[in-house]
């Protein structure tokens, strides 16, 4: 792990932990620079990635897909539905196959929270795992594509106040923001349903009411409720949800003329967010969707320097 010749260069990427300050800044300067349209290097031999999801995903699968389509990369189709997966083959069978056929690089995404441990850690496997989302543990590319955005947008992180509202318990996207958005130098608060503010987030910020913290926050990130996370126990009202935990209209108009509204998507509308503030001026989503390609074809860009200069 480290930058060589002024590109960060990474074997794997599964969590942000695992990621330095200067190599998450690089990422985004590149992912920045794709954005703004600098060309790709030439690939001077073939690259083969696989895309392994073992759980739904529409904009990290297809943002991983169409930044291997940019960088020239060769993409091996993988379905689940159709795998020796339902003859019970294992993850670990699975990826050990993939890489035996000449995979250089897997992008997984799965259930079991820390499923690439054992994968980075085979003597066998030869192929780079990337992480896209391991069940409520960790999503490296979601964190990196929300510190684009953020950085985009106000050019720092150092001092700014950034709200993650929401399913803070089963929200891979919380874990993987909290800690490298203070180690960058924000102040987190957090917000939601008290009951999913666990002691995992306390070193990084306070649980406060949304309405305490909407005039001041610089950035609003709201969260998916994951209904298919939940035990499916207990009434769940939307409208309920909404007018406690969600953005209205009339909060909308409480922010800060600065501040911007982010969700990773997708959006349960009327529950996290109201329908017509999805779309809304303040909003980063669908910048958030579209600098993703971008930020992954950095990570991808990264993984290829380091297999290259092995
Ligand atoms: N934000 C996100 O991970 O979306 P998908 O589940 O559609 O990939």
């Amino acid at each position: 792990m480290a930058i060589i010749d002024g590109k960060v260069s990474l074997q794997h990427v599964v969590t942000m932990e695992s990621l330095t300050n200067e190599e998450v800044l690089g990422l985004i300067q590149r992912g920045l620079a794709f954005k703004w349209g600098e060309a790709t290097a030439a690939i001077d031999q073939p690259v083969y990635v696989s895309n392994l999801f073992f759980e739904d995903s529409t904009r990290t699968h297809k943002s991983f897909e169409m930044a291997e389509l940019r960088l020239g990369l060769n993409m091996i189709d993988f379905d689940a539905k159709t795998s020796s997966v339902n003859k019970g083959e294992t993850l670990y069978d699975t990826i050990l196959t993939m890489s035996a056929l000449g995979v250089d690089i897997c992008v997984i995404r799965h259930s079991e929270v820390d499923y690439y441990r054992e994968l980075i850690e085979s003597p066998t496997i030869t192929a780079s795992i990337v992480n896209g989302g391991d069940g409520s543990g960790q999503h490296p590319s979601q964190s990196l594509l929300d510190l684009m955005t953020i950085y985009e947008e106000f050019g720092r992180f150092e001092g700014l106040k950034i709200m993650i509202a929401g399913d803070l318990t089963h929200s891979r996207v919380a874990k993987s923001n909290m800690q490298i958005l203070k180690r960058l130098g924000a102040e987190l608060f957090f917000a939601g349903p008290s009951e999913w503010y666990t002691a995992e987030f306390e070193p990084y910020g306070q649980h406060v009411a949304l309405d305490d913290i909407v005039e001041q926050a610089d950035v609003l990130m709201f969260l998916r409720v994951q209904h298919e996370r939940h035990d499916g126990n207990g009434h769940f009202s939307k409208e309920g949800y909404h007018q406690l935990h969600g953005l209205t209209q009339e909060r909308y108009h409480r922010m800060k003329e600065s501040a911007i509204i982010m969700h990773p998507a997708p959006v349960n509308r009327d529950v996290e967010i109201a329908d017509a503030l999805v779309e809304a001026p303040k909003s980063r989503i669908v910048r958030q969707m579209q600098n993703g390609v971008f930020v992954r074809m950095a990570i991808l860009e990264a993984v290829l320097q380091a297999r290259a200069t092995k």
